[in-house]
């Protein structure tokens, strides 16, 4: 199939634009559209078999539900059996943005969507192509992010083609995304909310506004299973080995480790903070790659910068963690995935093994814990 690509970075209006591909996504295809978050593959969220086409194109399980996507805050009306109160408090303090939704689905939703489950997840995008497109093709889009399954999510269209060119029937080229992790997941159907996956709406957010939020035990515990299907898989994971540094002293950390590295031979991956490059070794075998000045830096760049890794052909990465706060916790959610949960805890000088595997040239510097 040949993959077809809209450019809208430009300032003419976006309406006869988009018109062709809402068109095709009416017509049971599946087109990539940016959002604030990241870069969705849509399809008519009430038509199953154009769905199957996206579980198809990602090679995604059948067990991981979808995404509905709305251009107004009434049409999640007809796709639930009945909101509560904590529904319509968040909808009105976060919609339109990066926040879904888990809620009882009604009769309308074909099974495929959501995997079978009895609730839907509904999210109202901010980003003007996204909404556009979603009035234009007159019904709800299902999409997920834009990537193979299991690789990281893209935020920009020419990360959705490396993926996808030749598989669906277009990409609309929006330019970058803006948050660049995807929306928070927040079920509702409890007596409070609770957080399946950390995002752009971060927890201190909520809780301002609800005077709680919980996250879901499967997201901090190993032997619990996360209740958002898709938060068990190995996900965002680069070709290369992934070690992750945390802890108070993560930036020198990750200078030792890279230095330690490179001296046995290894051409090393490196991803860190702005701060932390500014004392990194000139010259050598490394590709250093910016995260930038702060958490909503970091979180824009990340999936680009492993992704470019890929090409780069690094034998090793090595990664900055930062702290479980705010937008760091949505971006440590992923960094931790992407890293196998490979992680080197650097406090007080010493850097001590907290989980998973050290690369075998790093022994000797890593304590185990
Ligand atoms: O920012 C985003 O949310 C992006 C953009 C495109 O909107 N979309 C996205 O979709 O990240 P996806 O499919 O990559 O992630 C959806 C997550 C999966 O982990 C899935 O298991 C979970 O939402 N999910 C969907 N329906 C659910 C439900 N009824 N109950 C619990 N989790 C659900
Ligand atoms: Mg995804």
């Amino acid at each position: 199939m040949e993959t077809k690509l809209w450019n809208l970075r430009n300032d003419e209006p976006l309406g006869p634009q988009v018109k062709e591909a809402a068109a095709l996504i009416a017509a049971g295809e599946v087109v990539s559209f940016p959002t604030e978050t990241v870069y969705g593959l849509g399809a008519n969220g009430l038509d199953g078999k154009a769905c199957q086409k996206i579980f198809a194109a990602k090679g995604r399980p059948a067990d991981n539900p979808l995404i509905l996507h709305i251009a107004e805050m009434g049409e999640i009306e007809r796709l639930t059996r009945g909101l509560s109160p904590m529904a319509r408090k968040l909808m009105e303090a976060f919609w339109p943005g990066p926040m879904t939704l888990i809620v009882p689905k009604s009769d309308l939703i074909p099974d495929v969507v959501t995997a079978g489950l009895d609730t839907v997840a509904v999210r109202f995008p901010s980003h003007p192509v996204a909404r556009e497109l979603i009035r234009q093709a007159g019904c709800p889009i299902a999409a997920p992010s834009a990537n193979k399954s299991g690789k990281p999510s893209p935020t920009n269209a020419q990360d959705v083609l490396q993926d996808m060119d030749g598989i669906i029937a277009g990409v609309i080229d929006g330019g970058s995304c803006d948050i660049g992790v995807e929306s928070t997941i927040i079920d509702t159907t409890g007596k409070e909310p609770v957080i399946l996956r950390p995002g752009g709406i971060t927890r201190e957010m909520i809780t301002e506004v609800m005077g709680t939020a919980r996250l879901d035990p499967g997201l901090v515990r190993a032997d619990q299973t996360p209740k958002a299907p898709g938060m068990k898989y190995r996900h965002y994971a680069p070709q290369a080995p992934m070690l992750l540094v945390e802890g108070p002293e993560a930036s020198l950390g990750v200078i030792r480790l890279a230095i330690m590295a490179e001296a046995s031979e290894q051409r090393v991956g490196v991803i860190a903070l702005e701060e932390t490059l500014h004392h990194f070794p000139k010259g050598g075998n490394f590709v250093v790659h910016d995260g930038g000045k702060n958490l909503e830096e970091l979180a824009e760049n990340l999936f680009r910068e492993l992704r470019l890794f890929d090409r780069e052909k690094v034998d090793l990465i090595i990664g900055e963690g930062v702290r479980d706060q705010d937008l760091g916790l949505a971006i440590m959610n992923r960094m931790r995935k992407s890293a196998g949960h490979n992680i080197v805890w650097a406090e007080n000088g010493l850097l001590v093994r907290k989980s998973g595997h050290v690369p075998e040239c790093l022994q000797t510097i890593v304590m185990e814990p």
